[in-house]
């Protein structure tokens, strides 16, 4: 299965807090590390431990980050000739903040990724064509997002995206979605007034055009609603080290699914598992390989 990713890759700055920040708050935190990020790049690198043939299409900085983003793609196996190096431009960096519960506030900066255009888009387009499943996030102008769409529409290709984080779209854009996956908040926003809970967020959606939605609820699972109706997808119990990543290992594993042809449902199955694994382990790309999603739902 071949998989092309655009979108975002950061260097991850995290912080251990005991708490977040609230407005006017100054938080001292007990640790510090730096690892890979961004929405694009952990999911391109989930794609690739769940077994996919991966192309990542983006763009880092000429700096010392963006070349360990690049070592770090090559070290995982994931494709990065359709990754631009930015002449002058910092790579992008997120700020993430992890609490004593394990949740966290992000801040992104996103420095040459802010600047991917439907010109890299064009340039990628036959890892575009050649895809089994072409997977988006909002973390780029959404002007390449619509290209990329386009591009893998045209070559018959499915698409999904995370729309993440939130900003209005298009009905043109989620028209040509085969799946949507969003976590509440961001169905909520998406939906924008007259959305009272995820679920009737999640069939306004649909009904602007989706093939298939699929809301996160955290800890209360996953929702998926498509034409064939609504299927609850549970979370398992697990103990909760760092939630960072469990949204994009889910969202690859979804990707995995459809790309391999199989039922959106079937999918949401192995992307609960896979994501439970990553809420276990710290970082943004803690995701699991099929072998230990697999093992786990067993
Ligand atoms: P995001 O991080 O994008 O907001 P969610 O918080 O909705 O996404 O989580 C995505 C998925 O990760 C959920 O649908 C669920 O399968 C899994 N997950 C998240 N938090 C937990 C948790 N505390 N325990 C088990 N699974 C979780
Ligand atoms: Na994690």
């Amino acid at each position: 299965m071949r998989a092309t990713v655009v979108g975002s890759i950061h260097l991850d700055w995290t912080l251990r807090v005991p708490a977040l920040p609230r407005p006017g708050d100054t938080v001292l935190a007990g640790s510090r590390t730096t690892s890979p990020g961004g929405k694009g790049a952990n999911q391109a690198v989930t794609l690739r431990r769940l077994g996919a043939e991966v192309e990542m299409v983006g763009a880092v900085g000429s700096d010392e980050a963006g070349a360990e983003l690049l070592a770090n793609f090559d070290a995982v196996g994931v494709g990065r000739a359709h990754v631009r190096v930015v002449d002058g431009e910092p790579s992008g960096i997120a700020i993430v903040a992890v609490d004593a519960t394990g949740d966290n506030g992000i801040l992104v900066a996103p420095g040459a990724s802010g600047g991917l255009a439907p010109a890299d888009v064009a340039a990628a387009e036959p890892a575009l064509r050649g895809a089994d499943v072409v997977l988006l996030q909002l973390e780029v102008p959404l002007e390449t997002v619509s290209a990329a769409v386009d591009a893998a529409r045209a070559a018959g290709v499915p698409v999904v995206l995370n729309a993440a984080p939130a900003r209005p779209l298009p009905d043109a854009l989620l028209a040509a979605l085969d799946v949507l996956v969003v976590n509440e908040r961001e169905a909520l926003a998406l939906a924008g007034e007259g959305a009272a809970d995820a679920e009737s967020a999640a069939a306004a959606l649909l009904a602007r055009g989706a093939g298939a939605v699929v809301v996160t609820l955290g800890a209360d699972g996953a929702l998926v609603l498509d034409a064939a109706g609504r299927t609850a997808i549970p979370a398992h119990r697990v103990e909760v080290v760092d939630t960072t990543g469990a949204g994009d290992a889910f969202v690859a594993a979804i990707a995995a699914g459809v790309g391999a042809g199989r039922d959106v449902r079937d999918s949401a199955l192995l992307a609960s598992a896979a994501a439970a694994l990553a809420v276990q382990r710290p970082g943004a790309q803690s995701a699991p390989t099929l072998a230990e999603a697999q093992a786990f739902l067993a």
